[in-house]
């Protein structure tokens, strides 16, 4: 795992403005262009508005004119960093599978620093990409 991208997603977290739920998560990426790239959620009082950590990761990287995503580091909890991993929501999952091949890496670490690794296509199977929009 490219070491970047742990401090880069503990910064982002720490930013988080999660004021409703309390619940702060950081995402970092690392593209093809071997850059990285954070987000963090951003909730809003009309609730469904808010926007996920990975979300924003991504349009950092997709204004920055990156297109792949070689690996992305997940990490949250209520309050900052928790006994458990963060694993992304279903819409995250789709977001990331996006700019995913078969070789991405997503990495979703925990509180004492332990960290699971899947494919894209372990996390999201028989999914729908942009090849079925052609
Ligand atoms: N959240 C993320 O940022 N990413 C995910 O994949 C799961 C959920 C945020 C959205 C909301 O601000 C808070 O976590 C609680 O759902």
């Amino acid at each position: 795992m490219d070491s970047r991208l742990l401090p880069t997603a503990k910064e982002a977290m720490a930013r988080a403005y999660a004021r409703y739920s309390e619940f702060q998560v950081g995402a970092a990426i690392l593209a093809e262009n071997d850059r990285i790239y954070a987000g963090c959620n951003v909730e809003n009082a009309a609730y469904p508005l808010g926007n996920c950590a990975e979300a924003g990761a991504i349009a950092a990287m997709v204004q920055d004119g990156a297109r792949r995503i070689r690996e992305i580091l997940i990490i949250g909890g209520r309050r900052g960093l928790a006994a458990e991993i963060c694993p992304p929501c279903g819409g995250c999952r789709q977001r990331i599978r996006e700019f995913a091949d078969e070789t991405t890496r997503i990495h979703l670490v925990d509180g004492s620093g332990a960290c699971m690794t899947f494919g894209c296509d372990a996390l999201l199977p028989h999914s729908f990409g942009p090849g079925h929009v052609k």
